[in-house]
C-alpha cells in the first residue's frame, strides 16, 4: 500500500485472521447457545489479557441462568483443537473471555501479509462504488485559509483512507471562483490596479486591492455590506453598485470582465498548486463555483417544481425548511435573478450525483458551516433525491499564542507556516545529525515538516481545535509524525544491516512482546474500515502512536539480531519487516511520507 491512491481495487481482500477468528469464534458460541443470537463480541480494555470478550449479560433473561453461568457453559461446551483460531477460554464476571491460539494465530497472520503484500491493511468493501470527496476549495485571490488547509490535509487523508477500503474515489476541489466578491474585484482592479505588482505578488496583491475595495466602501458611506455576507443587499452604496455591474457583465460572458477573472483564476491556481505540491496533494476535479453557473437554472426550477420555495416580494426566492427543523431560511436566489454560493452547491450536488452515481458526497468543510450544509442537504432531500451527502466539520486552528485569523489583516500565509516548519525540521537535523549530509538533512526536513503539519491535524478528532505549537508538533520523542517516521527509519537501518541466513518459521515466535506486537500488526485492516466508517484519520494516526509505542516494548525486551538461533533473528526480523509496513502504509494513508533514514 505504498501509494494509497494507486491501490486498485480489483484485489478481492475480503478478510484477515481477525475476521477469521471472529468468525469461528461467532460460530463456535451459536452452536451452543442455539438459534440465532446476537453476539456482542468486543476486543476488551488493554487490563484484561484476553484477546476477545462477550458479555453473557443479554443472555440471562430468556436463558433463565446467570451470566457467569452462561459464561461458563459457553466455556465448557465449545471444544477446540491446534488448527483453531481459538485456544482457551474462560468464564469470568459475566463474560466470555477467549485467548487466542498463539502458534495458528501467527501462522495465519503471516500468511495474510504474505498474501496481500503492499496492500495489506486494504478491503475491497467499497467494490463498484463510488464516493465524491469535496475538499480543500479555496477561494481564488485569496490566501489559502486556515480552514482550507485543514481541509486540505483532512480530505486528503479520507480519500486516501476510501480508496484503501476500495472505494473509487473523486476528490473535486471545489474553488470560489464565483460570486459578487469578483465585481468588487474587477471595481478594485479597474481604480487602482497595478500589473506589475500583482504579477509579482498575486495573492498578496488581490487581497490588498479587495481590502482596499472595502475600505473605501465603508469611506464613501451608506451601509456596505461586510465582507463575508454575499447575501446583504446594500444598493445605496455606490461602490457596491459599481462591484455589482461588474459582476453582472461578467456573468453575462462580457469579454474584458472575463478575461480578467481568468488571469485571476490562474494566478490563484499558480500559487495553490505550489502548496498542493508541497503537500503531495492530488485532485480529480478542479471544477469550482463557476462551473455551476450556467447549471443553476436548472436548480431554480427543480424548487419551483416541487413547490418548496418561497417568493419574497423583492423577487428573491428562499426556502424555509421550519418544518424539517431548522429555523433558519436558505436564500437561492438574489433580487436580481442572480445565484449565490447555496445555489452552486446545489447545483454541483445534482451534477455530481448524476455524473458519478456516488454513494456518498463528502464536504470537508469546517464547523461554522454546519448550519449551512444542514440546509442544503435538506434541500436535497426535498429536491428528491435519496443520494447520502455528509459535512465532515472539523475545529478551528489556533497558535499557541492565540487565534489564527484571516480577518483584522492577521493573515497567515501557508508558505509560510511551512517555510517555519521547514527551517525549524533542518536546525534539529543539524543538531541530531551531524553525521548526515547537507544534501540529505534538506530533504529529510522537508519530509519531516510536512509530516509534522499534517500530523498534528490528524492525530486528533476532526471536530477538536487544532493548536500550532512548533515545539511539540516537532518533537521526536511523542505523539508526533516525526517520531513515528523516525521509529520507520531506525527499523529500515536495522533491517539493512541484517543478512538473511536464517529461515522465517512463525511457530518460533514465543515471547509475549512477539505475539502483542503481531496482534497488534493484525489489527491495522480494522483501523483502516473503522477510519472510514467514521470519516475519521485520527483512528489511524492513534493506531500508529500505539503500535510504535508496542513495538518500542517488543524491541527493548526481545533480541533481534542478537538472538540465540538464525532462524529465530530471520523470524524476528521479517515481524519487524511487517512493523515497518504497517507503519508505511499507515502514514500514506495521512498523506505523510517516511524516509529511509533520519
Ligand atoms: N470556498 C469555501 C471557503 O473557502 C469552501 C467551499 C467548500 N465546499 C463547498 N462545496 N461549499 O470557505
Amino acid at each position: 500500500m505504498n501509494s494509497p491512491t494507486e491501490i486498485k481495487s480489483d484485489i478481492l481482500i475480503t478478510d484477515y485472521a481477525m475476521d477469521r477468528a471472529a468468525r469461528e469464534i461467532r460460530e463456535k458460541v451459536s452452536e451452543v447457545l442455539g438459534g440465532n443470537p446476537e453476539i456482542d463480541l468486543r476486543v476488551p480494555p488493554p487490563d484484561i489479557a484476553a484477546h476477545f470478550a462477550i458479555p453473557c449479560f443479554p443472555y440471562a433473561k430468556t436463558m433463565r441462568k446467570a451470566p457467569n453461568a452462561i459464561a461458563q457453559e459457553l466455556a465448557d461446551k465449545i471444544t477446540v483443537g491446534a488448527d483453531n483460531y481459538i485456544g482457551r477460554l474462560e468464564a469470568l464476571n459475566g463474560y466470555l473471555n477467549i485467548y487466542l491460539n498463539i502458534p495458528k494465530t501467527t501462522g495465519e497472520i503471516f500468511s495474510d501479509f504474505e498474501t496481500y503484500g503492499n496492500s495489506y491493511g486494504c478491503n475491497s468493501t467499497g467494490k463498484g462504488k463510488t464516493v465524491v470527496i469535496d475538499f480543500s476549495s479555496p477561494n481564488i485571490a485569496k490566501p489559502f485559509s486556515v480552514g482550507n488547509i485543514r481541509s486540505t490535509v483532512i480530505g486528503q487523508s479520507i480519500y486516501n483512507i476510501y480508496a484503501a477500503n476500495g472505494y473509487k474515489t473523486i476528490g473535486d476541489n471545489h474553488l470560489g471562483d464565483w460570486g459578487t466578491q469578483f465585481g468588487k474585484l474587477l471595481y478594485a482592479y479597474e481604480l487602482w490596479g497595478d500589473d506589475e505588482k500583482i504579477r509579482q505578488n498575486p495573492i498578496k496583491e488581490l487581497l490588498n486591492l479587495y481590502v482596499k475595495f472595502h475600505a473605501e466602501a465603508k469611506q464613501v458611506g451608506g451601509n456596505a455590506a461586510s465582507e463575508e455576507d454575499e447575501n446583504s443587499e446594500t444598493s445605496e452604496n455606490p461602490m457596491e453598485n459599481e462591484a455589482r455591474k461588474r459582476f453582472k457583465m461578467l456573468e453575462e460572458g462580457d469579454a474584458e470582465a472575463t478575461r480578467l477573472w481568468k488571469w485571476f483564476v490562474d494566478l490563484s491556481l499558480t500559487d495553490f498548486d505550489k502548496i498542493y505540491n508541497r503537500l503531495g496533494i492530488h485532485f480529480d476535479l478542479t471544477l469550482g463555483e463557476s462551473f455551476y453557473n450556467d447549471k443553476t437554472d436548472e436548480v431554480i426550477k427543480l424548487i419551483n417544481e416541487k413547490g418548496i420555495g418561497t417568493r419574497e416580494a423583492d423577487g428573491s426566492l428562499l426556502i424555509r425548511l421550519d418544518e424539517q427543523g431548522i429555523t433558519t431560511p436558505i436564500l437561492v436566489q438574489k433580487k436580481d435573478g442572480a445565484s449565490l454560493y447555496a445555489t452552486r452547491d446545489l447545483a454541483g450536488l445534482i451534477y455530481r450525483i448524476r455524473e458519478y452515481n456516488p454513494d456518498i458526497i463528502m464536504y470537508v468543510v469546517g464547523s461554522e458551516q454546519k448550519l449551512y450544509f444542514q440546509q442544503c442537504l435538506k434541500v436535497l432531500d426535498l429536491m428528491g433525491f435519496n443520494t447520502r451527502a455528509v459535512h465532515i466539520d472539523f475545529g478551528m486552528v489556533s497558535l499557541k499564542e492565540g487565534k489564527m485569523s484571516t480577518r483584522e489583516g492577521r493573515v497567515i500565509f501557508f508558505e509560510d507556516v511551512i517555510e517555519e516548519a521547514y527551517q525549524r525540521a533542518l536546525k534539529i537535523l543539524e543538531e541530531k545529525r551531524p553525521d548526515l549530509s547537507p544534501e540529505e538533512r534538506l530533504e529529510i526536513a522537508e519530509v519531516v515538516a510536512v509530516g509534522a503539519i499534517k500530523f498534528n491535524d490528524l492525530s486528533q478528532s476532526r471536530q477538536k481545535n487544532v493548536v500550532f505549537d512548533w515545539d511539540k508538533m516537532l518533537a521526536f520523542d511523542g505523539d508526533t509524525a516525526p517520531y513515528l517516521q523516525y521509529s520507520y527509519a531506525r527499523v529500515m537501518s536495522l533491517l539493512r544491516k541484517a543478512d538473511a541466513a536464517g529461515q522465517v518459521m512463525p511457530e518460533l515466535l514465543t515471547e509475549p512482546e512477539e505475539f502483542s506486537l503481531l496482534r497488534r500488526l493484525a489489527r491495522f485492516p480494522e483501523a483502516v474500515a473503522e477510519a472510514a466508517k467514521e470519516f475519521a484519520p485520527h483512528i489511524i494516526a492513534q493506531y500508529l502512536i500505539e503500535t510504535a509505542r508496542i513495538f518500542t516494548e517488543f524491541y527493548g525486551r526481545v533480541p533481534v539480531l542478537k538472538a540465540a538461533d538464525e532462524n529465530i533473528i530471520a523470524t524476528r526480523l521479517q515481524l519487524v519487516r511487517y512493523y515497518a509496513e504497517v507503519m508505511k502504509s499507515g502514514l500514506a494513508l495521512l498523506g505523510i511520507k517516511t524516509v529511509e533514514r533520519m
